[in-house]
């Protein structure tokens, strides 16, 4: 049987407003409960059986959701921001407030973000004992050094020391008629450190000019979404995450 919610919860999950704004919606007459006006904000209602709507429209229910961003360059992997447009606010078309970016790109990075409010799910996606591969495309300038790609693969040591998990590079292409040496790569990590792979290709000569995660796990970056455009994951891809976490 599913379980119960009182009605102001309800419409405050599905982003309805705060608490308090939803009890006023239900004072006011504003809400019905399988049909019938309910003024009662306590009243116990059961997610996803009972028919709830608000000024005609009905609210559904969702209990958990996953969507794919691709996150465009400019905006922040995170809830709420003084200053800055975050990913949370790209998802228009979340029926629940609670989402959350699953791990963080920095603002310059593009790519596959998994936004969701499945805490258990993010935890085991970004838990370093997991060593849940991320790939990424990245575009770098300058004069790599030698035996870059082996150091990836020993597991380099940053300058401030921190230690790095085995990576693996791959060089897609390499050109040398512009003013300094670009080069394009495949780079895979285990783990999220803090500008992880800027701090990498420093480390080894060069400088990363562009960034994109393509996936991570089993997960891939749907390349018909634009940057700044999103789509919910299919429930293949919901369970393969789940699996690949086990
Ligand atoms: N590594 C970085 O340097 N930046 C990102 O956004 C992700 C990985």
């Amino acid at each position: 049987m599913a379980e119960e919610m009182r009605l102001d919860r309800y419409l405050a999950e599905m982003k309805q407003g705060t608490r308090s704004q939803t009890g006023a919606l239900i004072r006011q007459g504003r809400v019905l409960v399988d049909g019938t006006v309910c003024r009662e904000a306590k009243k116990k209602i059961r997610p996803g059986v009972t028919r709830v709507s608000l000024d005609g429209s009905e609210i559904a229910w969702a209990r958990w959701e996953y969507f794919m961003l691709n996150k465009p360059q400019g905006v922040v992997s995170a809830t709420s921001d003084a200053h800055a447009v975050t990913v949370t606010q790209l998802i228009g078309g979340a029926l629940r407030k609670d989402l959350f970016p699953v791990g963080r790109l920095d603002i310059d990075t593009e790519g596959l973000l998994l936004l969701t409010n499945d805490g258990a799910l993010a935890h085991a996606l970004l838990s370093p004992r997991r060593h849940v591969d991320k790939v990424y495309f990245a575009r770098v300038a300058g004069t790599m050094h030698e035996g870059i790609g082996r150091r990836f693969e020993e597991g380099m040591s940053l300058p401030d020391g921190t230690r790095l998990l085995p990576a693996s590079l791959q060089i897609l292409r390499r050109s040398a008629q512009e003013k300094e040496p670009i080069c394009e790569a495949l780079v895979t990590v285990r783990e999220g450190k803090f500008h992880q792979i800027k701090r990498m290709f420093e480390a080894g000569g060069g400088r990363v000019v562009y960034l994109k995660r393509l996936s991570m796990g089993p997960l891939t970056l749907d390349e018909t979404l634009g940057p700044g455009e999103y789509r919910p994951l299919t429930e293949e891809e919901i369970r393969l995450l789940k699996e690949h976490t086990k």
